[in-house]
């Protein structure tokens, strides 16, 4: 089947000139736009941070891990654990720890601006990869995330649910991707997918493009996903002063710091305390611990997959255990660790005692 689509040149033509000339009078006054920021690293870690988060989000994120490190020579000094640490909050922890392997790789390998070249480097896809090369050199790769997705599907009129859908967007992109001035073109639809073209309530009486475009500006009600429910317990093991503290291995959580949890269970047949008590027991018992326990209270975390109540528990030791894996720490120590949003609620409770 046919995903090809004929682009008249005169289509073209208006397309690139409305929304450049858009962006032009519209352009976001963003960091990591200032005519002296555009170089290679303070793209990339802005396009990094940007992925799957907000630009309002991303703001003071990027702001702090550039002044703590300006450059790419400066951050090839950084530890795993001080990375972490500036992307706390900011989720996706899979993307400092990609940025980790990648400012290694570049240490040993020479840095060549193209689309194809900047694949090689570890966290980097198509989409980082086009959007670097096109804003630094212009290079007229079809940059596509998810915003400019939804710029052509509406344009276009495309069914999500074709097969052809995913060729369909890449081949149109490229078709309307200028030869010159990508770099202009492409944070141009950017910013107009971000202040115009929006997942909800687009502004297409106003819009700019409309005389090109097929949408007819109504939302489809997405099937929204039941919510899942998760439970688990955070344990608080203390000794006088210290208590247990890991680097978590699940890979929601990799790198980061965290006292001891449970797996999050998916809570179907029993009632809410029936379950907390039986992870509890079964967990302790596991690590052969047996005194009193309290628990200190909940916090609620939402996941992009679920929703998490994690119950934290406190167990006051009389003399130090050795858990595998786990090490003593004091409050002190643990508060200049890495550690998830899911981390720093759980934290409060551990104060508030
Ligand atoms: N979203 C992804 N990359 C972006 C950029 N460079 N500017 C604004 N929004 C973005």
């Amino acid at each position: 089947m046919n995903y090809k689509y004929n682009i008249e040149k005169k289509f073209k033509r208006q397309w690139q000139k409305k929304i450049i000339n858009w962006y032009e009078i519209n352009k976001r006054d963003l960091p990591w736009r200032k005519s002296n920021n555009q170089n290679f690293y303070k793209i990339w870690i802005s396009e990094v941070m940007l992925q799957q988060t907000i630009v309002k989000t991303v703001i003071p994120y990027y702001e702090k891990f550039i002044k703590k490190w300006p450059n790419l020579k400066s951050f090839y000094n950084a530890s795993l654990d001080e990375i972490l640490l500036y992307w706390q909050g900011l989720g996706y922890y899979q993307r400092a720890r990609n940025l980790f392997k990648a400012k290694e790789y570049l240490k040993k390998n020479k840095l060549f601006i193209s689309s194809s070249n900047l694949k090689q480097i570890p966290g980097i896809g198509d989409y980082i990869s086009c959007s670097i090369s096109a804003i630094l050199k212009n290079e007229n790769c079809a940059v596509v995330d998810g915003n400019i997705k939804r710029i052509i599907k509406r344009v276009f009129n495309l069914n999500e649910n074709s097969k052809l859908f995913k060729k369909q967007i890449y081949y149109i992109a490229k078709e309307l991707t200028p030869d010159l001035k990508n770099g202009i073109y492409c944070q141009s639809l950017m910013d107009f997918a971000n202040l115009v073209c929006k997942v909800k309530k687009p502004y297409c009486e106003k819009c700019i493009v409309k005389n090109l475009c097929k949408f007819d500006g109504k939302q489809k009600k997405l099937n929204k996903k039941p919510k899942i429910n998760k439970l688990g317990i955070g344990f608080f093991i203390r000794e006088n002063k210290n208590f247990l503290v890991g680097i978590s291995k699940k890979k929601l959580f990799q790198g980061l710091y965290s006292i001891p949890f449970s797996d999050f269970i998916n809570n179907k047949e029993n009632t809410e305390k029936e379950l907390i008590d039986r992870i509890i027991l079964d967990w302790m018992s596991l690590h052969n611990i047996s005194q009193k326990y309290q628990i200190l209270g909940y916090v609620n975390h939402i996941f992009s997959h679920f929703h998490l109540k994690l119950f934290v528990v406190d167990i006051k030791l009389k003399s130090k255990i050795n858990l595998a894996n786990y090490k003593w720490m004091t409050h002190r120590a643990y508060n200049s660790k890495p550690k998830s949003s899911l981390m720093m609620k759980v934290k409060k409770l551990m104060i508030c005692i």
